[in-house]
C-alpha cells in the first residue's frame, strides 16, 4: 500500500530550473514537475485532460489577461492551458468565436508544493483534481539546517518502499552490509541499549553518544551525539552534534511506484572541515547507500518466493512501529480523528 495525502521528496530544488518541466512518477502518479519563470515550483498531473498527452513535454507560457494571468502549462498536443498553481483550464485555443466551454470544469490535477531547505516536497494528494495544501506541512527537521545540502547521492531501489524504509532502519544488518574498515568490522559487534520516544508521525532513538565502534563518527572528532528520527511516510533525520556544529543527515524515501523506490540521502552541515573532507565523504555515502540498495535487490529474489516475514524483538521493534504507524495513518485520515501515535516510550536492546 503506497500512503497517500502525505508529503514526500519529489526533487532537489537544483533539479527543477526556471521555465523547465521534468516528468517523474511519485507514488504511482505521473508528475510535470516545474518551476515558473517567477521562480515558483510546482506539480501537476502529468496527463493532459483532453486526450492524455504529457504535459511536461509542453512549455510554460504565461496566461493572457482575459485568462485570469498567470503561469501556464501548454500542452503539446492541442495547446491547452493550465494553470501552474491549480491545475485547472485556462484557454482553449481551437474554440472558434461564439464558442463556449466551462474551461473550470476541465481540470488535469495539481500536488501542492513546498519548497525547504533545497528540497521540493510535494503533497500526494488522493484526488489531485481537487487537491488543496493540507494542515499539516511536510516533517520539520528537528533542528534547522544551516544553508543548503552540502552533500546529496541518490539511488533507486527495485523494490516497494517498505523493504527500503524497513531496510534503512534495520539495526542489525550493519555488521553484514556494512563491513568495512570505517564503519563496522566482525569483532565490532557488542550489545546495545538505545531509548526511543514518539515523535509527531513517527518517533526517535533519542539524543545519545554514537556506537564507538564507527570511524565515521570519529572523524568528526570532538564528543558527537546523534539524534535519529523517522517520520512517515519515509523520512529519516540524523542530527550529529559536537562542540563545532550540527551535521544534519536526511534520508528521504521516495515510491515511484509499487516497485521502485527513490533514496535521496541529503546533508547539511556547519562545520567548515567537513566541506574540506567532501571529496572522501562522497564516495562513503554513495558505497552506504550502494550496499542498502544491492541487500534489498537481492532480497527481491527471495520474495519472489516467499511473502511471509518475521520481525522479532528488539531488533525489528521499528519496523514493528513502521507497519503500526502506516495503518494508523490510513485509520485516522479515514475516520477523520487525531492520528494516535502507536509508538511507546521504551529502551530496545540489540547486538550489531
Ligand atoms: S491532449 Fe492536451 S490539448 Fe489535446
Ligand atoms: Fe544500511
Amino acid at each position: 500500500m503506497l500512503l497517500k495525502d502525505i508529503w514526500y521528496v519529489a526533487a532537489l530544488s537544483r533539479e527543477v530550473r526556471p521555465g523547465r518541466m521534468t516528468r517523474k512518477l511519485i507514488a504511482g502518479e505521473p508528475v510535470a514537475l516545474g518551476r515558473t519563470q517567477g521562480g515558483n515550483a510546482f506539480a501537476l498531473r502529468d496527463v493532459c485532460p483532453h486526450r492524455a498527452a504529457p504535459l511536461s513535454a509542453g512549455r510554460i507560457v504565461e496566461s493572457d489577461a482575459e485568462a485570469g494571468g498567470g503561469p501556464t502549462v501548454e500542452c503539446p498536443y492541442h495547446g491547452w492551458r493550465f494553470g501552474t498553481g491549480d491545475g485547472i483550464c485556462r484557454a482553449v485555443p481551437s474554440l472558434a468565436e461564439g464558442q463556449t466551454l466551462k474551461l473550470d470544469r476541465i481540470r488535469a490535477g495539481s500536488f501542492p508544493v513546498v519548497e525547504r531547505d533545497g528540497v521540493i516536497w510535494m503533497f500526494a494528494a488522493s484526488n489531485p483534481r481537487f487537491a488543496e495544501a493540507p494542515e499539516f506541512g511536510p516533517p520539520e527537521p528537528p533542528r534547522q539546517p544551516a544553508g543548503g545540502p552540502r552533500l546529496v547521492e541518490r539511488a533507486v531501489f527495485d523494490c516497494n518502499i517498505d523493504h527500503a524504509v524497513v531496510g534503512l532502519m534495520d539495526p542489525a544488518h550493519g555488521p553484514y552490509v556494512h563491513r568495512q574498515w570505517w564503519w563496522r568490522t566482525e569483532h565490532s559487534m557488542h550489545e546495545k541499549a538505545k531509548a526511543f520516544a514518539p515523535r509527531p508521525y513517527g518517533f526517535a532513538m533519542v539524543e545519545h553518544a554514537p556506537s564507538s565502534n564507527s570511524f565515521a563518527y570519529r572523524l568528526l572528532g570532538g564528543k558527537p551525539t546523534t539524534e535519529i528520527d523517522f517520520r512517515l511516510p519515509g523520512v529519516r533525520f540524523e542530527t550529529i552534534r559536537n562542540a563545532k556544529g550540527i551535521v544534519l543527515g536526511l534520508t528521504a524515501v521516495t515510491p515511484l511506484d509499487e516497485d521502485r523506490t527513490e533514496v535521496t540521502q541529503i546533508f547539511y552541515w556547519d562545520i567548515g572541515m567537513l566541506s574540506v573532507l567532501r571529496p572522501i565523504l562522497r564516495p562513503l555515502v554513495r558505497a552506504f547507500l550502494n550496499q542498502d540498495r544491492a541487500m534489498v535487490d537481492l532480497q527481491q529474489e527471495g520474495l519472489k518466493h516467499e511473502s511471509r516475514l518475521m520481525l522479532i524483538d528488539d531488533a525489528d521493534a521499528q519496523a514493528k512501529w513502521y507497519a503500526q504507524l502506516k495503518r494508523e495513518w490510513a485509520a485516522h485520515r479515514e475516520e477523520g480523528r487525531e492520528f494516535r501515535n502507536p509508538v511507546p516510550e521504551t529502551t530496545l536492546r540489540w547486538r550489531s
